[in-house]
Order: structure tokens, then C-alpha cells, then sequence
């Protein structure tokens, strides 16, 4: 099968797409025919190796895992024996990546990888909307959720309300009754605001610092303002998330000051993860099939493109998701 693959560290020059063996399914795995994979930062900081201190795990000197891409939706063609939730010709959306299952490879033609880490999609959305929602949506699901602990009438902050993990971050923090501030470019206000932010701030023209008003929760998804800023921002008792990664002295500065900091103010201010629950992606498909989550997919490019499509996404202001979409050209 055609797949991208990556024998070094670096830009996104690295990715080529070669021939490599199709995947064979283990007996707990379904074996599915990619149509879409959406790529994350994650998939860039798999590619440069950066921040170094990952590569600890997954390589020093060059990637122990060749193959790249997480976010999948399609097909289930052939499966193990002891698969049960789902059939042949299933259409299936979930993440080749978890603590368990340390594989990447959905920028290729096929996958396999366990039942456990795939949902049915949702009827009425596109492979490229359904390959856009596993990592983004859980990660906003996690801030918001798990972390936060979000309530109806709490003011909620987003911090990068326009990419990928804000997109659903608004939405779900709207479905909840709370009422949120996205914050985002000029060019993205009106979009920030038509996924249900009751207000926008244009951070090219107002700094959080200006801001006099004060919220129950931040997400921030940028990860480009201090540990005491965020403290400032926060009701007595408030939560902020910090999910973006705003360079190697910011994330260094995040991880030291945060629990100093929580433990002086009464706030919780952390650092936050995705993590994969098939659960909290069932209820995220659940949302989508009942028209109340919505994937953005700003630009599609075709397997052969994805270095273009890595490089769009590391500029940091891409529109909701980038997808790349499989077989679209053979
Ligand atoms: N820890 C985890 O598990 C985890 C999981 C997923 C993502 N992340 C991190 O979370 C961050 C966001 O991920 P993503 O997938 O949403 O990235 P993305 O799709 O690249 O989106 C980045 C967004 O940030 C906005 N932005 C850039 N500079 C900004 C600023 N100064 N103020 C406010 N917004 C700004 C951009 O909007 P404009 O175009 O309007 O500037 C863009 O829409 C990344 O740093 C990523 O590494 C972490």
C-alpha cells in the first residue's frame, strides 16, 4: 500500500510517500480502508521531534515509529476473530494512538489497529468531517470536562477559539449553557461567534491582559500568556487548562509555576492532556449525530500533498481542521 513515511526528524521535506506491506489484523483489531485522516500539532511533533524531551520515548536520534498521522475515518474491510462491535463495510471514525497502542500510520491507504479505538460515525457526515473530530474533540472534551468541570452558568474563555481543538471547544462549552468568549483573529470573529461565542475578542487588537472582566474556566489552546496571567484572569476558584503548546519556555514556565501557583491562589491552573476513552468518543460522535457538534474542515489535500498540508498546519493559524484525503487520487 502507498503510506507517508518518515525515516528522519525534521520539516515537513522529511514525509514521502512510499510503498510499504499492508497491515494485517490481530485478533483484536478491525482492518480499515482510510478515507480521510486529519492531521494535528501532534503529527508535527512527531515529525520534528520537538520538544527534544519526547524523543526520549520515541527516538533519539530518529523516529522509532516511521509511519505518521492519528486521526482516521473509514472503512472496515476485514477483521480478527475476536472483534464484535463491528462488521465488514462498518464505516468507522477513531485514533491509531493511545498510552495502549503507541502506533501512528493514518496517511496511508489502510490501518489496522484495535476494535477498542474506533466508533461508528455518525450517518450524514463526510469521512474528512468524521476524521476531524477523535484528537481535536477530545482534547476540548478533556479541558472542559474531566478537568474543568464545566457548569451551565460558568464564563468560560477560549483561547484560540478558530483551530482545531477551539472549534469544538466552543460548541461544547456553549451545549453546556455556559457562556463563552472565544478569542481569535480578525478574519475568524465571525466564525468564532456562528459556533456560539457570545463574545469575541480579536487578539490583534485587545490583550487578555486589557481585559477587566474575570471567568469561571479558561481553555487556553495557544499556550502564549504566563501562569500568573491566567491566575489574573480567574474568578476565586476558577480552573484554566492549558492545552497549547506556546514553545519549549513557555511549556518549561507552564509546568514549573503551575502548581506553585494553584496551590497560592486557590485556582487550578494545569496542564492538560488528550486522552482516549471510547466512551467520551461515542458521546462526541453522539453530539455530531444530533446535529449539536459540528467539524470545520478548512482545506483538504490528497496523500501525495501531506507535506503541504503539515506545513499549513504549523504556521498556527489554520481554520478549524485540516484533513488530507486517501485515495481521492488513484
Ligand atoms: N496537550 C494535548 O494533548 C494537545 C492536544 C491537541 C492540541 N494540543 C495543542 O493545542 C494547540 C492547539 O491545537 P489545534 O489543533 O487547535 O491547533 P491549530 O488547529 O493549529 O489552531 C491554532 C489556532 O490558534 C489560533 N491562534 C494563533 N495565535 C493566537 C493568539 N495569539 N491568540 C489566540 N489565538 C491564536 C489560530 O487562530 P488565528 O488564525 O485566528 O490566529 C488558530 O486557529 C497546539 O499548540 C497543540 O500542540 C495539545
Amino acid at each position: 500500500m502507498q503510506a507517508i513515511v518518515q525515516k528522519s526528524y525534521g520539516p515537513p521535506s522529511v514525509l514521502s510517500l512510499q510503498e510499504i506491506e499492508n497491515p494485517e489484523p490481530k485478533p483484536d483489531e478491525i482492518l480499515i480502508q482510510i478515507k480521510a485522516t486529519a492531521i494535528n500539532p501532534l503529527d508535527w511533533h512527531f515529525m520534528r521531534g520537538a520538544p527534544y524531551f519526547m524523543r526520549f520515548q520515541f527516538g533519539l536520534f530518529r523516529p522509532k515509529i516511521k509511519t505518521v498521522g492519528a486521526d482516521v475515518a473509514g472503512i472496515v474491510i476485514s477483521k480478527g476473530s475476536q472483534v464484535k462491535q463491528f462488521e465488514i463495510g462498518d464505516k468507522v471514525m477513531g485514533i491509531l494512538f493511545s498510552k495502549q497502542h503507541m502506533s501512528l500510520g493514518g496517511l496511508a491507504e489502510y490501518a489496522a489497529a484495535p476494535e477498542a479505538l474506533f466508533v461508528h460515525m455518525p450517518a450524514e457526515i463526510s469521512f474528512a468531517e468524521a476524521a476531524a473530530l477523535p484528537v481535536a474533540g477530545l482534547t476540548a472534551y478533556h479541558g472542559l470536562f474531566s478537568f474543568g468541570d464545566i457548569q451551565p452558568d460558568d464564563e468560560v474563555l477560549v483561547n484560540g477559539a478558530s483551530g482545531g481543538v477551539g472549534i469544538f471547544t466552543v460548541q461544547l462549552a456553549k451545549n453546556t449553557g455556559a457562556r463563552v468568549t472565544g478569542v481569535c483573529s480578525t478574519k475568524n470573529v465571525e466564525l468564532v461567534r456562528s459556533l456560539g461565542a457570545e463574545e469575541v475578542i480579536d487578539y490583534t487588537k485587545t490583550s487578555l491582559d486589557q481585559l477587566e472582566q474575570s471567568f469561571d474556566l479558561i481553555i487556553d489552546n495557544v499556550g502564549n500568556y504566563s501562569v500568573k496571567q491566567y491566575a489574573g484572569l480567574l474568578k476565586p476558584g476558577g480552573k484554566c487548562a492549558i492545552i497549547g503548546y506556546g514553545g519549549f519556555k513557555k511549556l518549561l514556565g507552564h509546568m514549573l509555576q503551575s502548581p506553585r501557583l494553584s496551590k497560592k491562589t486557590g485556582k487550578k491552573i494545569g496542564m492538560v492532556s488528550w486522552e482516549y476513552t471510547k466512551k467520551d468518543l461515542a458521546y462526541l460522535a453522539d453530539q455530531m449525530e444530533q446535529n449539536k457538534l459540528r467539524s470545520i474542515v478548512s482545506k483538504t489535500y490528497i496523500l501525495p500533498e501531506t507535506s503541504k498540508a503539515m506545513e499549513h498546519l504549523e504556521t498556527g493559524h489554520a481554520v478549524g481542521k485540516v484533513v488530507v484525503e486517501i485515495g481521492r487520487y488513484t
